[in-house]
């Protein structure tokens, strides 16, 4: 079995083959080394991969014609676990641009890809949460509808739904679609409240907190949400479900960012100084995920409380930051 993992020196692109490569699988990654975040994080990911000899790395940007068919030419690619993407909301109201190649595009690459590799079993991807964008009804079930995105970056998630359940109506290659919930841990995103709010405690500088810190997030630990990608990769075609489907991996226990912000206090052994700010546009107010199908179809089920994942992060922070 060898797996290409497209965002390998992403976040959870780093997880994901690290403990396929833990296991003894061969893992193809795929990544641009953009400089949306720190690159010296995403080449020290990739140090940590290449210490495994059934790792190979490629640098490319899987937008452009023909950099993953180059990519794998030696290679006998069985899966395609699809994590390339330009991540953060935000950024992607002044960045529209950048969001289309890399998430459209790039996800019509992958599709192209998969579709001319007979070998391939499986092709999972990442969506998002935020595919749910002003939907009222929680938690979110994969079975609600998702027509109110608040931002590009969740019009490009939903388009990627779309697009695969398009080839799989006319290729019938299997592909299985996840949507995260605010995943966060060790080797994390610099982008992401949790690092931002760390870093600012620890130089003594104000924190922006938006909304006062009432929003819920349903945040979900590295290690919870591999577990939920990997017993998805592993299982087996059932001929009885449709070619493709969509799973919520969330942690199903929505808490306030107020509640990230005092336990990063106690954690850090400081108070936090707060610059209070209105929600901004492109934000969701709650995120809450049904976990119900992936439960039942997959046995999964996050154990990590927001204190235990948030010392794992603090503690590795400390390490890689001094
Ligand atoms: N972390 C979360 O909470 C979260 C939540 C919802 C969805 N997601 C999705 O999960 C996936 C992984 O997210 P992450 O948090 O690891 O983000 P990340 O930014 O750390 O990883 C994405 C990687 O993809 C690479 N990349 C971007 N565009 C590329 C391109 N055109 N060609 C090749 N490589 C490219 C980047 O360099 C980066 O290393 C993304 O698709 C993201 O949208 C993440």
């Amino acid at each position: 079995m060898t797996t290409l993992v497209t965002g390998a020196a992403g976040f959870i692109g780093y997880h994901v083959s690290r403990h396929l490569l833990e296991r003894g699988d061969r893992v193809v990654g795929i990544d641009d080394l953009n400089p949306y975040y720190d690159v010296g994080l995403k080449t020290a990911r990739l140090e940590g991969l290449r210490r495994y000899d059934t790792f190979a790395f490629n640098r490319g940007d899987i937008a452009e014609e023909g950099v993953l068919r180059d990519a794998t030419r030696d290679e006998h690619i069985t899966h395609v676990v699809h994590l390339a993407a330009q991540a953060g909301v935000r950024h992607s109201i002044d960045n529209p641009h950048v969001y289309a190649r890399s998430n459209v595009v790039g996800h019509l690459q992958v599709l192209e890809y998969c579709r001319h590799n007979a070998s391939l079993q499986h092709l999972v991807y990442a969506s998002s949460s935020s595919v749910y964008g002003g939907n009222t009804k929680v938690p979110f079930s994969e079975d609600d509808r998702v027509d109110t995105p608040v931002s590009l970056y969740a019009a490009t998630k939903r388009a990627d739904e779309l697009m695969s359940a398009s080839y799989a109506h006319l290729y019938g290659f299997r592909q299985t679609g996840i949507r995260f919930f605010t995943v966060y841990g060790p080797l994390g995103r610099p982008d992401m409240a949790y690092w931002l709010f760390t870093e600012a405690m620890r130089r003594g500088a104000p924190i922006r907190l938006f909304d006062a810190g009432r929003g819920k997030r349903d945040f979900t630990y590295i290690d919870d949400a591999v577990k939920g990608v990997l017993s998805i990769h592993d299982s087996p075609r059932d001929a009885s479900r449709p070619a493709h489907a969509i799973y919520n991996i969330g942690n199903n226990r929505p808490e306030p960012v107020g509640k990230m912000v005092s336990t990063l206090e106690s954690l850090l052994g400081v108070k936090a100084k707060i610059e209070e700010l209105p929600a901004q546009p492109g934000d969701m107010a709650y995120t809450a995920a049904d976990i119900d199908a992936i439960q039942r179809d997959f046995s999964f089920s996050p154990d990590t409380p927001l204190e235990t994942g948030l010392e794992a992060f603090v503690s590795w922070y400390r390490d890689f930051c001094g």
